[in-house]
């Protein structure tokens, strides 16, 4: 792949091999500081690289969205490859940006509610911390011209359509003017809940809070031409106070029948009593996305709807106590050659004060559907201990999809007998967890005072072999580039290339989005945006051994400097 008078220099550069030319007692410390935290056997690693703001955009490497207007909650983001562009949701604004440069003659779209919208949600009550606006919750694509937003329009949530022509030289950004929709089912209307959203297929999917009070939350479909569906409303076998993640379609065959959406968020323990037992758990769920609810119980609820438990723990120390990390806060689906397969990467971070930490565990889309495919979690009265499933199970298997490669004689979800419909109804738990690859996190942080929030990867493909990269934001306003090496068979080597400050003011990093094509990252806050680039070589130093020490797979040795070893650009 690299060709050229600098090949052999390349390899050692990149990754493992330069290992040998460093002696290990001082690699270690170089790249570890040796305290062991809360976890023994675990040292903490320190970043190779630690850039304060003003260090960073001293880099050159980076781009803070510099056009002043008055908002906040920056935490939308819509990637779009084809045009360029990023699109923006905030606080009463919508904004198309260059992905290039975000600054170059952002596209401003001002979507405040009106006044007396804003004096109604005030009479409620409500709005004590300015959440009387309009937040936008909400960017989709929604054909080759329009995407759909949505907001919290001051409790009252609002959705509509936004015009963006067909290419980007257009310069075309606007709301379809006279056009409002309900945002009920689609958007909360409290703007501190968390939501999440797909548009697939002209229907809007999301998991959202569908009431003024904030006490319904639901998955939601709607819009489209397939009926509306929502999960059992206050039945908290389905859902316990959730906090939803991500919502993604993963196929599950090649059958499009069979086509799933997956669903990953938190939600309060049933067996919370106080004691041992966690009060917040990490669910995956899902249902088919062709089901149209049941014909004579859950008439317009789900009919597919399962969901398990995300287990991400880790094993410390001489008395081999168990860590949970429990609350999971971001997901990042990547993905691979086959649709079917994309890998699953999740953030945690730790419940209760007693320690602060965070881990990241990848799983398997194999491991998830065989706990799917697994035995039904069961519990006879409320004192009893939760049970495999052991009884008749009825078909077609409660999980599956209507017309898919197990049922073709089945057209609709409509169509499934009584005794599944309610299977569903009462066992919508699978017995088994989900663990993560290895059975192991595959980055723990303990005994820090930051957490992770966030989680983007880029797959960097060097001359000895494939790295994932992957880029942590903190709830300190920080990017952490880590790499996870082999180490033997059993145990593994993590490295901070880089920790960097991405915000004049700091804050928690709220969305990230990774562009691989343009090697970028965007990174939002509450009160702000920054465009990073995923690399800044000429940072680990003047000298050959600096870049080859450095480790870092964006980065090689040119004969003259560390730079950034294009792929590409050796063709
Ligand atoms: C900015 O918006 C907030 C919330 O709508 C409002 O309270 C504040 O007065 C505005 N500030 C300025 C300078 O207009
Ligand atoms: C996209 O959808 C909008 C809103 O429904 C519609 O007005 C527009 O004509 C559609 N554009 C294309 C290219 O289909």
């Amino acid at each position: 792949m690299h060709g050229g008078p600098n090949r052999n220099m390349e390899t050692v550069n990149r990754g493992i091999v330069t290992m040998v030319t460093a002696p290990p007692i001082l690699f270690l410390l170089l790249f570890f500081s040796l305290h062991v935290s809360g976890l023994p056997g675990n040292p903490r690693p320190a970043p190779r690289v630690h850039l304060s703001f003003k260090e960073l955009l001293d880099t050159r490497t980076i781009r803070p969205f510099s056009f002043s207007f008055n908002t906040s909650d920056y935490r939308i983001l819509l990637m779009d490859q084809d045009q360029g562009r990023l699109y923006l949701g905030s606080r009463e604004y919508l904004v198309a940006l260059d992905m290039q440069n975000i600054n170059k003659e952002p596209l401003i779209i001002h979507w405040p509610v009106s006044s007396q919208r804003k004096a109604e949600c005030r009479l409620t009550g409500k709005g004590g911390q300015g959440e009387c606006a309009n937040f936008v919750r909400l960017i989709e694509p929604w054909n080759r011209t329009h995407l759909y937003t949505c907001g919290t329009g001051a409790y009252k949530p609002i959705c509509t359509f936004i015009n963006r022509g067909w290419r980007a030289e257009e310069y075309l950004f606007r709301l379809v003017p006279g056009f409002v929709d309900s945002g009920k089912g689609k958007c909360s209307y409290d703007p501190h809940q968390e939501a999440a959203a797909a548009l697939i297929n002209g229907n809007l999917y999301a998991g959202v809070h569908v009431d003024f009070m904030g006490t319904d939350s639901a998955i939601f479909r709607t819009l489209g031409d397939r009926p509306a569906v929502r999960t059992e409303q206050y039945d908290s076998r389905w859902l316990n106070e959730p906090v939803f993640v991500k919502i993604q379609r993963i196929p599950d065959s090649t059958e499009r029948n069979d086509d799933k959406l997956y669903f990953f968020f938190r939600e309060k323990s049933l067996d919370a009593t106080g004691g041992a037992s966690p009060t917040v758990l990490a669910r995956v769920g899902r249902v088919c996305l062709n089901d149209d609810g049941g014909q004579r119980s859950l008439v317009n609820k789900w009919t597919t709807f399962l969901k398990a438990h995300l287990v991400c723990s880790v094993i410390g120390g001489d008395d081999g106590v168990e860590t949970y990390f429990h609350e999971l806060r971001d997901v990042f689906i990547q993905s691979t050659q086959d649709e079917r397969n994309p890998v699953v990467y999740a953030v945690f971070s730790s419940t209760g004060s007693v320690f602060k930490g965070s881990a990241v565990c990848v799983y398997s889309m194999a491991d998830i559907r065989n706990v799917f495919n697994g035995p039904f979690s069961h519990k006879q009265g409320h004192s009893y201990q939760w049970t495999p499933y052991t009884g008749k199970i009825p078909y077609p298997r409660p999980g599956t999809c209507p017309g898919g490669t197990f049922t073709p004689g089945f057209r609709s979800t409509k169509a499934f007998s009584d005794q599944a419909v309610n299977f569903v109804r009462a066992h919508p738990l699978m017995y088994h967890p989900v663990y993560p690859v290895h059975r192991r996190p595959l980055v723990v942080r303990t005994g820090v005072d930051y957490r992770f929030t966030t989680i983007a990867v880029d797959q960097v493909d060097a001359v000895d072999g494939r790295y994932e990269v992957l880029f942590l934001g903190t709830d300190r306003g920080t990017v952490q580039k880590v790499i996870v090496l082999p180490k033997d068979p059993s145990t593994t080597e993590e490295l901070i290339l880089e920790e960097v400050e991405v915000f004049r003011i700091p804050a928690p990093v709220k969305t990230m989005k990774i562009s691989s094509k343009r090697q970028q990252l965007y990174v939002s806050s509450e009160r702000g945006l920054t465009q990073v680039s995923l690399h800044r070589c000429a940072v680990y130093g003047k000298a050959c051994s600096d870049c080859c020490l450095a480790r870092d797979p964006y980065c090689a040795w040119d004969g003259e400097n560390c730079a950034w070893a294009n792929p590409l650009s050796s063709y």
